[in-house]
Order: C-alpha cells, then structure tokens, then sequence
C-alpha cells in the first residue's frame, strides 16, 4: 500500500530536525564527561568536547533550518548548566535556552523542549542518577523553573528522552554511565525514570496552568521491536518479554496509571495518570532475534540480520514500511496524537539518507491517511554530533561538521527534506539534489 499521490502534508504539519544538549552544545560539563575521559568507554576514543559549539552557533545553526524550510526544532536543556551545583541556578544558562526558544519564533519555528536527554549533572550522578531517591523532586524543582523562565515560549514538552535505552545501556549492559550491570539496579532506575517523568510532568503543568500557558507532554518514547526470527517456540517466548519491557511497560504504566510488573506490582504513583497529552516516538529500526541466555545485556535475545535488507552504517536495518504499522498500533493502544521526536540513518556517505527520508516520510503519510494524527516529524539529526558511546564515528547529519573548523557542509539529503519541507508533498521518484552551504 502506498500513500495516495496527491497527499499533501497539513500546513500544521511540524517538519524539523532534533538535537541533544550533550551532543552538539560543546562545553559541558556532566556525568557522561567523566565517563568519556575514562579509558575504552567510547569506540573511537574521542570525547565529546567543544561537539559541534552550537551553544555559541544556534542562531546560525537556526537561521540555516530556516531556510531549509523547516518550521520547528527539538533541543534539549542541559540540567548540569542550569543547576551545576545542588540548589544553585545559572540565570545565564536559563536565558540561553530561553532565547533559543525566542530565536525559533522569530523564524516561525517551533520549539520542542526536552528537560532530561541522557545527562545527568555531576552532583546528581553521584547521588544515584536514576537510582536516587531525591530524583523526582530535584526534576520537579527543575522542571518548575524551567517552565516559569521560559513556559511563555514552549508548548511541547518532553520530559525524558528514552528512559528505557538509559537503564538499559547505563544499569543493565554497562555501556553508559553509571556502568552497572545489575537486573536489581535496572529495576530500581525504571522505576526511578517513571517517577521522575511523573514528577516532571505535574510540576509543567502546574506552572503552566499558574502561568495561563498551553503546555503538552510526552515522554520520547524510543519503540523497536523485537520480534522472533524464527518459528521456535523458544524465539517467541524469550522476545515477548524483552519487547514488552523495551516498548510497552513504561508507555502502559503512564496510561495505567500504575507501576506494571516486572518492575512493580501495579500499584498506583502519585502524578503517573494523565502525565501524557501526545506522544513522542524516536524510531529508528525494528530487529528480529532470537533466544541467547549469554545476552544479559539484552534480557536474553540476540539480533539476526536478514542479509537481504539494507543497513545504516551502525547495522540498523532500514524497514520503512514498519512505521506505519508502528503509528497505526500506538494510535490504537494509546490514543495520543503522535509526534515524530526523532528519526534518522547513520550514513557517513550519505548514499542511503535521501531515499531514507522519502520512505518514511511516505510510511507516515500512509499512516496519517488511515486516520492517525501525526503532529510533525523531527529529523535526528541537523549535524553530525557526538553520538554517546560511539564517539563522533556515526553520522547522523543532514549537515557534515568540519571537526577542525566547525563549517557546517549541507549533505544532498538536506536538499531532499528541504523540497518535502517546502512542498509539503513526496517526490514520486526520489531526487538526489547537488548541496553545498
Ligand atoms: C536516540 C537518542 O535520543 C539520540 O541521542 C541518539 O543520538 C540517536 N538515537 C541515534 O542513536
């Protein structure tokens, strides 16, 4: 099935890109700072230092998504400038982000705000991170100024970016700050993620309502899922619970109300129930797998690649057509209208990312024609950026970043997005445009 030819795209669709603080700010100074300074913690041995400065270049940096005609953008806030000490706040790093966000109206863009996108600030790391008791109140505490400084600018919200990846990478395989590898102490941080999201949710829409601002909740809700290789019994049972964990628990848990096995026993959280008014969904790809008890890591299920289908240069498989399935189901199971807060293709040579960009984007039109109301789309990402573990050796960008001079070069997919952003429509055939900046 294909999306009609004539599908033009609302002209309240939200087409942007999406950044993390950490990622491309430069000079940060956080719990994953002093994981990259420790040895074989990341693949290429790089750390994410000065990344791509887009603390001093946002306006530039913005001023260029605005001519690509995009008309919103996703940054995150980093909670390690805003508080960098326990109970001490940098005004400065608040008026930052503010102007971030004046920035975007002023070029009819606009902001979606996340509060938690990986980092923590030091004090807090050292604490517990996810796994400290004092967490939700020092995100509520945060979350409340935020919202007070700068809630006038921002209507979409985000208050945690993949909770789930974080516990998993950083409290069950050990790859990501804090470095734990215990199924006790991943329970403990979903838990933790859960009530920090609660907290940070209650506390937005307090300010907001206090304030008179209209101001709307998610989660970014990484969904990829595990489904059995093979026809074994073995395969089907061991990727029910893994995929039910990694995609279910923690969205069913915001919609019960209610902290669901296996984390809990299902009682009730204070401030969880309501916490959502869309939904925010970073997808990237889908994986079959099957049963392999040495995958800790992986709550005992290992990926199979299909040799046929195509892969991104981290080894994702591409499988457009999965999106719409994917939007159509969380239509179903949540009822939420959807935002695409994150999905994009590492692809340093940028063979792969233009016809990435026409098929999904034709996956969520075919979506949107069966009904399901799809908020925007926020390509990962406007540049190459330091991708956590991996170092600077995946590129994401529609943007190259001239590592020693910072020049941002446009890629030809840019061209491409560029044109749907303009046009509103997708190309039949996808053009491969020629860029530079
Ligand atoms: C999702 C994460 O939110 C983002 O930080 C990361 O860079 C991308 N996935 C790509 O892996």
């Amino acid at each position: 099935m294909s999306a009609s030819a004539d599908f033009r795209f609302p002209p309240s669709f939200l087409f942007g890109c999406a950044t993390a603080a950490h990622q491309v700010e430069g000079g940060t100074s956080n719990d994953w700072t002093r994981w990259e300074g420790l040895p074989g913690h990341i693949r290429d041995g790089s750390v994410s230092g000065v990344a791509c400065d887009h603390y001093s270049r946002y306006e530039q940096d913005l001023e260029l998504l605005h001519e690509l005609g995009q008309n919103a953008y996703r940054y995150s806030v980093e909670w390690s400038r805003i508080e960098p000490v326990e109970g001490r706040f940098d005004h400065d790093a608040l008026r930052h982000y503010r102007d971030v966000a004046r920035k975007c109206h002023e070029l009819g863009m606009t902001p979606i705000v996340t509060l938690h996108h990986f980092t923590f600030p030091q004090w807090l790391a050292d604490l517990g991170g996810l796994e400290a008791t004092s967490l939700p109140w020092f995100f509520a505490r945060f979350a409340s100024l935020c919202t007070a400084f700068f809630g006038d600018q921002v209507e979409y919200w985000v208050t945690v970016n993949e909770p789930v990846i974080l516990v998993l990478l950083g409290y069950l395989g050990g790859y990501w700050p804090p470095g734990a590898q215990s199924m006790m102490a991943a329970r403990r941080a979903l838990k933790g993620a859960l009530a920090m999201h609660a907290a940070g949710a209650a506390a937005i829409h307090a300010v907001a309502e206090e304030t008179g601002h209209s101001a709307k909740i998610s989660i970014a809700h990484h969904e990829r899922r595990l489904l059995p290789a093979t026809s074994s019994v073995l395969d089907h049972v061991a990727a029910a619970t893994p995929d039910y964990v990694l995609n279910r628990w923690f969205l069913r848990s915001i919609q019960t109300g209610r902290v669901l096995p296996p984390v809990g026993h299902g009682e009730r959280m204070v401030g969880l129930a309501g916490s959502m008014d869309y939904l925010g969904l970073n997808w990237y790809t889908n994986e079959r797998v099957v049963f392999d008890p040495r995958r800790r890591d992986m709550l005992g299920v290992r990926t199979v690649l299909n040799p046929d289908t195509p892969v991104s240069d981290y080894g994702w498989a591409i499988l457009p057509f999965d999106l719409t399935d994917i939007l159509v189901d969380l239509w179903d199971l949540f009822g939420l209208e959807i935002m695409i807060t994150e999905n994009g293709v590492a692809d340093s040579d940028d063979h792969l990312r233009p016809d990435f960009i026409v098929q999904h984007l034709r996956a969520v039109a075919r979506a949107m024609e069966g009904g399901v109301p799809v908020l925007g789309y926020m390509h990962w990402s406007s540049m190459d950026n330091f991708e956590w573990a991996e170092g600077y050796s995946r590129k994401f960008g529609l943007m190259e970043v001239d590592r020693s001079t910072m020049e941002r070069r446009l890629r030809p997919s840019a061209r491409v997005y560029e044109s749907i952003c303009r046009t509103r429509e997708i190309p039949a055939v996808q053009a491969r445009a020629s860029a530079s900046a």
